[in-house]
C-alpha cells in the first residue's frame, strides 16, 4: 500500500477524518499559482499595468476564496447582488467589479452604483434604459460597457457556448453601433468599454483571438464617430484539464495569440477568467458507502452526489476519480461511480476501472470550479464541507450544513 493522497502538505485521509465527507478540498498555493501564471503572462505580454483581472465569482464564491484573490489584487466579475455582497464581504474593492448578466434587477442595479462599481456590462437596449432610469434617480452617472455577441463559435459544449448568435446573452453585433449611440444620449450613463464572452472551457484560443479581432474592429467604427471607449473586456473561457492523458492549458499559451492583439492598443484591458484560476486547485473527497455487482454494471455509491457535483449529470462532464490510498496490486473492477440521489442521472463517473472497498477515500478532481457553487440540497442533502490547506494547515472554510438549517426558513400552515 502506498501512502495517502496529499494535497500541499495534508494528507487527504485525515481532512476526511476531522470534516467527514463529502468535502470539497482547494490548495491556496494552486489559487494563488494560477493567478500569478495569468498576471505574469499580461506581464510577459507588456499589458500588466492597463490590465485588471477579474475572477469569475460564479465559478467558486467562498469568500475565502474570493479573500485569497482580494490580497492577489483581483478584481471581480459578478453577475448578482449576491455576488456583490460576497465580494464586499470578504474583502473586495468595489472599484475593482464589472457586473455581467442579461436579468440585472433594478435593485441589484441600484445596490451595484451604490457600491461604486468598475461597471456595468450591459446587454441589451432595455438595460440601457433602466440603467439610465436608476441611475438619475439616485443622482449618479452609471459607467457602462456593451456586451457584444461576435457570432463566433467557441467550439466547446453547447451550455456553456455563449456567444453564438442563436444565444440570449450580448447584443448583435450589427446592433452595437446604433445602441451605443443610444447609450451616448442618455444623460446617466457613461460609456466606458466593450466586452465579450464566447464560451467557457475552451481548449483552443482561437475562436476567442477571433472574437477580440471582431470587436477590435468595432471599437475603431466607434471612435471614427467619436464613441472613444476606455477598456476592452474580453471575458473569461480559459479551459482547464479533466484527465490525466489531456495536457493541462497554460495561461501563456492560451493567452498569448489574443495578447498579440492587444499589445498594439492603448486601451485598458479587463480579463474575466473563472474556471481557470480555481478548477485544477480543487477537489471532492468521498467515501465509497456501498459496493454493488450487478449483471451489466457494477456500481460504487459513493457519499457525493450530484448535488454535490452536477457537472457530470449536467454536461456529462469527465472528471477523473482517483483512490486516496492506492491499492497498487489489487484487481481493478469497472464501475459506475453514483451517488446516493434517487435519479438516474445521479453519477459522478462511468466505467471506471477501480480496486474498491467499502469505506474507502476517493477524489473526484478538477473540482475546484462550478463545483460547490453549483451545489444544491435535492434530497434534502445538507452541502458539503469546505476545506482549504495552506502548506501543512488545514482551514475550515465552510461547515457542513446540517439539517435542521435546510428546513429553518419554511413554517407549517396554521
Ligand atoms: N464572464 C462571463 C460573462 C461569463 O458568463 C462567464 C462564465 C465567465 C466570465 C467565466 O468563464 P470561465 O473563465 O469560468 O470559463 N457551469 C459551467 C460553466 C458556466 C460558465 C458560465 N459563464 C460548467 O460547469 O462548465
Amino acid at each position: 500500500m502506498s501512502s495517502p493522497m496529499k494535497l500541499e502538505g495534508v494528507a487527504l485521509d485525515t481532512i476526511a477524518e476531522r470534516f467527514g465527507t463529502p468535502c470539497y478540498v482547494y490548495s491556496r498555493a494552486a489559487l494563488t499559482a494560477a493567478f500569478l501564471a495569468y498576471r505574469d503572462t499580461l506581464q510577459a505580454h507588456g499589458v500588466l499595468a492597463r490590465s485588471l483581472v477579474c475572477y469569475a465569482v460564479k465559478a467558486n464564491p467562498n469568500l475565502a476564496i474570493l479573500n485569497v484573490f482580494a490580497r492577489l489584487g483581483a478584481g471581480f466579475d459578478i453577475v448578482s447582488g449576491g455576488e456583490l455582497a460576497r465580494v464586499l464581504a470578504a474583502g473586495g474593492d468595489a472599484a475593482k467589479v464589472v457586473f455581467s448578466g442579461v436579468g440585472k434587477s433594478r435593485a441589484e442595479l441600484r445596490q451595484a452604483l451604490e457600491a461604486g462599481i468598475h461597471c456595468f456590462n450591459v446587454e441589451s437596449a432595455s438595460e440601457l434604459d433602466q440603467l439610465n432610469a436608476v441611475a438619475g434617480a439616485l443622482g449618479r452617472r452609471a459607467p457602462v460597457s456593451l456586451r457584444v455577441n461576435p457570432d463566433v463559435d467557441p467550439k466547446t459544449h453547447p451550455y456553456i457556448s455563449t456567444g453564438l448568435k442563436s444565444a440570449k446573452f450580448g447584443v448583435a453585433f450589427e446592433d452595437a453601433r446604433s445602441l451605443y449611440r443610444k447609450a451616448a444620449g442618455l444623460p446617466n450613463l457613461v460609456i466606458k468599454g466593450i466586452d465579450c464572452h464566447i464560451g467557457s472551457q475552451l481548449r483552443d484560443p482561437a475562436p476567442a483571438a477571433e472574437a477580440v479581432e471582431k470587436v477590435l474592429e468595432l471599437v475603431d467604427a466607434l471612435a471614427a464617430e467619436g464613441i472613444v471607449l476606455e477598456h476592452i473586456d474580453v471575458g473569461g473561457g480559459m479551459g482547464i484539464t479533466y484527465r490525466s492523458d489531456e495536457p493541462a492549458p497554460h495561461a501563456a499559451d492560451y493567452l498569448a495569440p489574443i495578447l498579440e492583439r492587444l499589445a498594439a492598443r492603448s486601451e485598458k484591458l479587463v480579463f474575466e477568467p473563472g474556471r481557470s484560476l480555481v478548477g485544477n486547485a480543487g477537489l471532492l473527497l468521498t467515501r465509497v458507502e456501498v459496493l454493488k455487482p450487478g449483471a451489466e454494471k457494477n456500481f460504487a455509491v459513493v457519499d457525493a452526489a450530484m448535488n454535490d457535483l452536477m457537472r457530470p449529470a449536467l454536461y456529462d462532464a469527465w472528471h477523473d476519480i482517483v483512490p486516496i490510498v492506492d491499492a497498487q496490486h489489487a484487481v481493478k473492477t469497472t464501475y459506475e461511480i453514483v451517488g446516493p440521489v434517487c435519479e438516474s442521472g445521479d453519477f459522478l463517473g462511468h466505467d471506471r476501472a477501480l480496486a474498491l472497498k467499502e469505506g474507502d477515500l476517493l477524489a473526484v478532481l478538477s473540482a475546484g470550479a462550478y463545483g460547490m457553487a453549483m451545489a444544491s440540497n435535492y434530497n434534502t442533502r445538507p452541502r458539503a464541507a469546505e476545506v482549504m490547506v495552506e502548506g501543512d494547515t488545514t482551514h475550515l472554510i465552510r461547515r457542513r450544513e446540517t439539517v435542521a438549517e435546510l428546513f429553518a426558513a419554511e413554517s407549517l400552515l396554521p
